[in-house]
């Protein structure tokens, strides 16, 4: 394998736009160091998707439009078909229209993966990370 391979992505501007003020504040000289140490921490933070066997907690934090059709019951619907790995859920209402839930979950890594991808495509979930704490 080469050392480096080069890979062109294209960004929305807007989003370009922050992440250059940001690395420009932290004083990175070049996009790619920014870019390769942004997704370095996004494989670590993901390293427990690829053990999918094993029993891993944590918490799906999620923020949601609450007035997009017919999410809310889209989202408890998902929630009560995995109800096996949701062990609580605490909501909040962050703003007229935006909802945040923290659902804390236990089970196996892969029906974690499943239920976090099932909440996270959903149209009008806007953030959604999943946290597995390693001990
Ligand atoms: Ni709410
Ligand atoms: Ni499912």
């Amino acid at each position: 394998m080469p050392k480096v391979t080069r890979i062109g992505v294209t960004f929305p501007p807007e989003l370009l736009k922050d992440f250059d003020e940001i690395i420009n504040k932290m004083g990175y000289e070049s996009r790619s160091k920014a870019i390769q140490d942004a997704v370095r921490l996004y494989v670590s933070d993901r390293k427990w998707i690829k053990e999918e066997d094993t029993v891993q907690t944590g918490v799906i934090l999620m923020v949601y439009d609450h007035d997009a059709k017919g999410l809310e019951s889209e989202l408890t619907e998902t929630q009560h078909e995995h109800s096996s790995i949701i062990t609580s859920t605490l909501h909040v209402h962050i703003s007229e229209q935006d909802c945040l839930e923290a659902i804390a979950v236990k089970g196996k890594a892969s029906e974690i993966h499943h239920l976090s991808d099932e909440l996270t495509t959903r149209r009008g979930v806007k953030i959604l990370k999943t946290t597995i704490v390693t001990v």
